[in-house]
């Protein structure tokens, strides 16, 4: 007889404080959900789950690819065709000194190499704060300590530059910026990147661009700026896929584009390439998707564009009109993070709203904010329908509970 494991196995500790708000609350909605109720999902950033289609012509690429047997191992960076047409988007955005280019599972196993690439013991990066998940996630499974920047609500959450100088130690090896952003729709001015790029250029700090979201620009008069294409000489990773732009998150395909001066970040980018022959290859066929995907039509824009503007303005003015709430309003990606004057916790009134009203937000909390602040992120791709039901939805709770 084998003998029965009877102590506990103990996970890492360094683990202890990772979570990830968006999809911890599925077991609540989970058990809503089977007393019968309908969940209407404004929590999750995948287009798929709505009204929005992956292009055709990429669908048809991979097929192609698959049929025409590209299902062995690809290349550990990725693909020519990929990396060719990754670099000529680059060049697009204006983005020079390109250094390295390498295709990975999403923008999510990027950012796992280039700051496992990174960092040794003892040093940290800068997050900003609210935070997409992924980031402060990474950097714990590294053991790093957290430090974080503020994104100004005042100030369109624009990221706080007095305070990012002001968190910058001799530790520090990077920050992570993310324009568009997630979970606040701000996108960043030329001249406040341009002071970011000063700041890295003087404390020789690494700046991981997350521009993931760079062409759901939601206004025509409206511009993105690439901050590798503002300072060419500072060295950049920018971080893109087909998940948002390219409505195919389940494929997870992304990249990252080294830039800045060669010689300073050759030692980088090799020790990023030998993680890459570690990790054998990204998904192979799928990587025939990119160059479709950039180089092809994109008319799917048109038609994602106008769906997000409509449905940011339905948001922006319910937050106008709605009791306790007001929202600083998105300008890019499909995030709203509006702010809630109310006494309790946002978890709180984000679990009650599941259970009462089966609409599904994540709680500000959740990304990290101001001490003493209170927010929800709202996903704003369901149609304007569904969107009115939920903010109603939210109205009415937040009128029985506060007033
Ligand atoms: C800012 C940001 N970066 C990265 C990701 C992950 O992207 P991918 O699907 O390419 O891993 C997301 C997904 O929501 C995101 O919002």
């Amino acid at each position: 007889m084998p003998a029965t494991q009877t102590r506990e196995i103990t996970p890492a500790g360094r683990l202890e404080n990772v979570r990830y708000a968006i999809r911890d609350l599925n077991s609540l909605a989970d058990q809503v959900a089977k007393q019968g109720h309908r969940i209407l999902p404004l929590n999750i950033g995948d287009p798929l789950n709505f009204d929005f289609e992956t292009p055709l012509h990429l669908i048809e690429a991979v097929y192609k690819a698959m049929r025409d047997g590209k299902n062995g191992y690809a290349p550990s960076p990725g693909i020519p065709e990929a990396i060719r047409a990754i670099g000529k988007e680059a060049e697009r955005k204006g983005i020079g000194n390109v250094q390295d280019i390498f295709v990975t599972s999403g923008v999510s196993e990027a950012v796992d190499v280039c700051l496992t690439a990174l960092l040794n013991p003892g040093e940290q990066i800068l997050t900003p704060r609210p935070d997409y998940p992924l980031y402060s996630a990474v950097l714990a499974k590294l053991g790093a300590q957290p430090n974080t920047y503020e994104l100004n609500e005042d100030q369109l959450w624009q990221p706080d530059l007095e305070d990012l100088g002001r968190k910058i130690t001799p530790q520090s090896r990077g920050i992570v910026l993310i324009n568009p952003n997630n979970p606040t729709g701000a996108v960043c001015s030329r001249q406040l990147l341009e002071s970011i790029a000063e700041l890295a250029r003087r404390h020789n700090l690494v700046i991981f661009a997350d521009e993931i979201y760079d062409k759901l620009i939601l206004d025509h008069h409206d511009r993105h700026f690439a901050i590798a294409a503002l300072a060419p000489d500072v060295p950049v990773v920018t971080f893109g896929g087909l998940s948002k732009n390219y409505l195919a998150p389940g494929w997870r395909i992304g990249w990252a584009v080294v830039s800045g001066d060669k010689h300073a970040v050759k030692p980088y980018t090799e020790a990023i390439n030998r993680l890459l022959r570690g990790r054998l290859c990204a998904n192979h066929p799928e990587q025939y998707a990119i160059q479709a995907a950039l180089e092809g039509p994109q008319d799917h824009l048109v038609s994602v564009l106008q769906k997000l503007r409509q449905r940011r303005d339905l948001t922006v003015n319910w937050s106008q009109t709605t009791p306790h709430v007001s929202c600083v309003a998105p300008r890019g990606a499909f995030y709203a993070f509006p702010r809630m004057e109310i006494p309790e916790g946002d978890d709180v009134f984000v679990r009650e709203l599941i259970v009462e009203k089966h609409v599904m937000v994540v709680h500000g909390s959740g990304f990290g904010q101001k001490p003493g602040t209170k927010h929800l992120r709202i996903v704003f791709l369901p149609d304007e329908q569904i969107l009115a039901q939920a903010y109603a939805a939210i109205a009415a709770l937040l009128a029985e509970r506060y007033g």
